[in-house]
């Protein structure tokens, strides 16, 4: 990385965050684009969060990415938050206005569907069912971009009942809860199944799934990216449904920060795919 005095500075906030693969994909794009900026990794305490953040404008920020555990927290912190974040209910974006205030935005559910719509042209939520596997903060920013993509019938699968019932209530739209012991059946005439679990990652237990009831032309998409085929993914192959791993969530989700930070629309490259991957491979 080459900077000048001048440079534009982003980064990311999360605790502990030594493990994020931000920093080597927004440096990938920088020296892509020959940009004379830099995106750091910042470990901010949770107690510290607001301070941070308010930090940001008075050290010359553009903005910065929000990861574990701020991404929830942040919507009591910011000034302002985009409806993107609202849906999702959580921010991983932050942008500095040229008035010194903090907006927030969530682009989780964006890059859910721009990876589903890089592999799979045509891919459309309103096209049937959908299966979202797991209640957590992945799994309401995927049903809120489902919801809001047109789908009219997700069926929420999650081990607590009361954690998908919360999410059912405030989303709205076609969102119905299913126990996680009848996920197996909850699979027939499904036009997409999410994994929005942390089952199957690794040191992490297995997801255990028989997709026997699953159509064979269902798109099925796994959020877990390490491995990045996972059990899920490798048994939907067999039986010949198209799959998406989950790091194109992570490369597109990306892409709306960069832009507003630097000023360039980056795309998502076999090359970014191959730089991110040897990151994971170091671990
Ligand atoms: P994130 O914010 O990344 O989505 P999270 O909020 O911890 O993470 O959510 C993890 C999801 O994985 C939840 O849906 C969780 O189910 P519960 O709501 O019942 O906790 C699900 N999950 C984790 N371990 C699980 C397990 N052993 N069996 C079934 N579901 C599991």
């Amino acid at each position: 990385m080459t900077i000048t005095g001048a440079a534009t500075l982003a980064g990311i906030m999360g605790w502990p965050v030594a493990h994020s693969r931000s920093p080597a994909l927004h440096g990938y794009w920088l020296k892509e684009h020959g940009i004379d900026g830099a995106y750091v990794p910042m470990a901010v305490r949770p107690e510290n969060l607001r301070r941070a953040l308010q930090a940001l404008p008075v050290l010359g920020f553009a903005g910065c990415n929000l990861t574990i555990p701020h991404k929830e927290d942040a919507m009591r912190a910011v000034d302002e938050y985009e409806p993107s974040a609202k849906r999702a209910g959580s921010v991983n974006t932050i942008v500095v206005r040229a008035d010194g205030t903090i907006i927030g935005s969530s682009t989780d559910g964006y890059g859910f569907l721009a990876a589903l719509r890089a592999s799979l042209t045509g891919f459309n939520a309103a096209a049937g069912p959908a299966v979202v596997l797991g209640a957590g903060g992945a799994a309401r920013a995927i049903v809120a971009a489902l919801i809001d993509d047109g789908a009219r019938e997700i069926r929420l699968v999650n081990r607590t009942p009361e954690r998908a019932a919360r999410l059912a209530k405030a989303l709205g739209g076609e969102v119905r809860g299913v126990a996680w012991e009848a996920r197996a059946e909850a699979l027939t005439g499904a036009r997409l199944l999410v994994n929005a679990t942390s089952l199957g990652m690794e040191g992490q237990p297995a997801l255990e799934l028989p997709l026997d009831a699953l159509p064979r032309d269902a798109v099925v998409n796994d959020i877990v990216y390490v491995p990045l085929e996972t059990a899920l993914l490798a048994a939907a192959r067999r039986r010949g449904n198209p799959c998406v791993d989950g790091l194109g969530m992570l490369l597109h989700q990306a892409r709306p920060g960069f832009q507003a930070w630097f000023g360039v629309k980056p795309e998502v490259t076999a090359g970014l795919r191959d730089a991110v991957l040897a990151t994971l491979a170091r671990k």
